[in-house]
């Protein structure tokens, strides 16, 4: 099975979930490639799975403005650039056809960061991205979040282990 694992990240949690949900997809033989969300393009959409996660910012995806917040905060300029919202926002709607279908992914699992502070708040990435991919005519199975301590991180206790875990799971439940 071939995985794209696409991801954005200011600091480097979601980034390191990522990392951990690969391991985890490999774990089980899954052929895996990891590539920030500015460096994804139709090849990321032509695999037997595309996992895609980000970070919650304001209760919902990134947008430049919050990006910028981000930075005023410590995280490197060079990732606010751009984010899932802007690449799902640029991609066409799928239909049925064939064209479209040799494009698309076999499967879409989605995930986010988030504070654990605000953890009872219902607003996150990944449910934004679920929403933006079923827009574009593309269906969404796994959606799930991992926890930061706070904005900067670091990933709550346990989580890059649940990540890993997630990883095998998706590699095993895809086939
Ligand atoms: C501008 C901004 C807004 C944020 N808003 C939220 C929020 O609404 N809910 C939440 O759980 N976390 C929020 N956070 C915390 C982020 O989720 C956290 O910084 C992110 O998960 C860290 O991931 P990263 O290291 O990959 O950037 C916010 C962070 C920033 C910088």
């Amino acid at each position: 099975m071939r995985v794209a694992v696409v991801f954005e990240s200011m600091f480097g949690n979601t980034e390191q979930v990522a990392e951990a949900i690969c391991e985890g997809l490999r774990d089980q033989g899954a052929e895996v490639t990891r590539c920030r969300v500015a460096d994804a393009g139709d090849h990321e959409l032509a695999q037997d799975l595309l996992v895609l996660g980000a970070p919650t910012h304001t209760f919902t995806l990134s947008r430049p403005a919050t990006r910028a917040e981000a930075v005023i905060k410590g995280a490197g300029a060079a990732d606010a650039a751009t984010g899932v919202r802007e690449w799902l926002e640029a991609l066409e709607p799928r239909s049925a056809s064939s064209a479209d279908a040799a494009e698309a992914p076999g499967a879409v699992a989605v995930f986010d960061t988030r504070a654990t502070k605000v953890r009872h708040l219902p607003g996150s990435a990944a449910r934004r991205t679920a929403r933006l991919l079923r827009q574009r005519g593309l269906d969404v199975g796994e959606v799930t979040s991992f926890y930061v301590e706070d904005v900067r991180g670091p990933l709550a206790e346990g989580e890059l282990s649940r990540a890993r875990s997630w990883g095998r799971h998706l590699a095993v439940t895809t086939r």
